[in-house]
């Protein structure tokens, strides 16, 4: 079966396929938010009718949670998985986008034009760029180049709770030679990359409580204890000095940077201070003496993401608050175990939990980092394609986010998974007026297209 038809279709109704895609966009599928339900049902349904109409057989799969979309394509030739998740990240601070959400448009701006909308980018934009490659292979050649299984989560924003039951339940139907994902981004603005690790995640979530109600500041203050600056002066303690994690055993099973790895990250010239300067900031915030590329791809972090204590409205309040609480993330490399981290972690939290007051914990998942093993030639051949395309040397990278389902793919099927994506850093993904480069759907769709015939020659 030949290529360059099915690339020449894609050119020709690329305007239907980013139709399709403003459709599911319309969508509100916010997984961790529970009056969403019934739009991740919606967007389920919407995608498998959508693969129904190219020609797999494709059913919605009920879980505790969201509902899967599992879709066959039947056929000869190898069999490849591919993932991707239809539900997105919450819109808020609503009052920061420029048009609604969920009512997607096409902007012309100074870099091209952008397909603008929550989930443009993360995830629906780049899913769709695999759909589009098959039906434009079906509508050519009236049938794919390899046995196909396509794979829809709709919890992934919200930690993939339902995810390993239904991978160790479904194991023989997933299970294929390859899989993969596309939900991670270009290198840079024009480089196209294949991911060779991932980091994992431990979120984890604590509530400091002091007096049993909120207090006046005068009345109480200096005698009663203030659970805010307990919490305060723990989270300053989690960092030393020079950056470095301070939970006891924390860099257990984190690998140093081989030689090789060093080389190649140097020979990608990461521009940190255009990185930094894009977001308004100019010095790398990590652990001493570690490159900056090292601080997203291989290091691991302790993030707060979130704090609350007493008063946050507008005005002032002399309060003394009942309770304190954050949220703090920590991405993990290498072998780092995320549950005996959770352990040791809450271990040092309540040590330092003063007599008066108390301390719970909320977890809000666990995953481990994921490496990918580059010698299946799966990635040989992907990395021709893609540079094919791109007219650019595809590059090896490291990703600073996470997927919890990359590392599953090899834990419980036993299948190496292959990370490829279109996304660009400026994509704003989880913040407001989150886009895709209509060029990243388009060249992402081609891509697709080539990768399908480079992996069934
Ligand atoms: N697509 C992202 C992962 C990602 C982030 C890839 C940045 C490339 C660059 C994914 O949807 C995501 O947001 N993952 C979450 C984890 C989840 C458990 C909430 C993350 O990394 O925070
Ligand atoms: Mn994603
Ligand atoms: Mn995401």
């Amino acid at each position: 079966m030949t290529l360059d038809p099915v690339l020449a279709r894609i050119d020709a109704n690329l305007d239907a396929a980013t139709e399709r895609l403003l459709d599911l966009l319309r969508i509100p599928s916010i997984s961790t938010d529970p009056a969403y339900k019934a739009d991740c049902d919606t967007a389920a349904d919407w995608l498998v009718e959508d693969l129904k109409s190219i020609g797999f057989e494709a059913s919605k799969r009920p879980t505790p949670g969201h509902p899967m979309v599992v879709a066959h394509s039947g056929g000869d030739g190898p069999r490849i998985l591919f993932y991707g998740h239809y539900d997105v990240q919450p819109v808020d601070p609503l009052d920061l986008w420029d048009n609604n959400p969920f009512e997607p448009q096409i902007q012309d701006t100074a870099k091209g034009k952008v397909i603008r909308g929550r989930g443009s980018s993360d995830d629906k934009g780049q899913l769709m760029t695999f759909v589009e490659a098959c039906r434009a292979w079906t509508k050519i050649h009236g049938t794919l180049p390899a046995n196909i299984t396509i794979f829809f989560e709709g919890e992934e924003e919200s930690g993939s709770p339902s995810l390993t039951p239904f991978m160790r339940e479904n194991a023989a139907e997933l299970t294929a030679d390859i899989a993969l994902i596309c939900d991670t981004g270009l290198y840079g603005e024009h480089t196209p990359a294949i991911i060779t690790q991932l980091r994992g995640l431990l979120g984890d979530e604590i509530t400091i409580t002091g007096p049993n109600k909120d207090l006046h500041s005068g009345m109480y203050g200096g005698l009663a204890m203030n659970p805010a600056r307990v919490l305060a002066k723990i989270i300053a303690s989690l960092h030393d000095e020079d950056g470095r994690i301070t939970v006891p055993n924390f860099y257990d099973g984190v690998p140093e940077l081989s030689n090789e790895l060093a080389a190649a990250w140097d020979d990608l010239k990461f521009a940190e201070k255009d990185f930094l300067g894009a977001v308004g900031l100019s010095i790398p915030a990590g652990e001493k003496g570690r490159r900056p590329l090292e601080m997203i791809w291989s290091r691991p972090t302790c993030e707060v993401n979130g704090m609350t204590a007493g008063y946050t409205g507008d005005g002032f309040k002399t309060v003394l608050p009942s309770k304190a609480s954050a949220k703090i993330s920590f991405r993990l490399v290498g072998m780092q175990d995320p549950f005996k981290i959770r352990e040791d972690f809450r271990k040092m939290v309540e040590a330092m939990i003063p007599a008066d007051c108390s301390v719970s914990f909320k977890d809000h998942g666990a995953g481990p980092a994921g490496q990918m093993s580059t010698s299946d030639p799966a990635f040989a051949k992907a990395r021709e394609a893609l540079t094919d395309e791109f007219e650019k040397t595809a590059a090896y990278v490291g990703c600073g986010g996470s997927i919890p389902i990359a590392g599953y793919f090899k834990s419980i099927l036993n299948m190496d998974a292959m990370l490829i994506g279109f996304g660009k850093d400026d994509d704003q993904i989880h913040s407001p007026n989150e886009k895709y480069d209509l060029s990243s759907f388009h060249k992402g769709t081609r891509s697709w297209a080539r990768i399908l015939h480079a992996l069934t020659k």
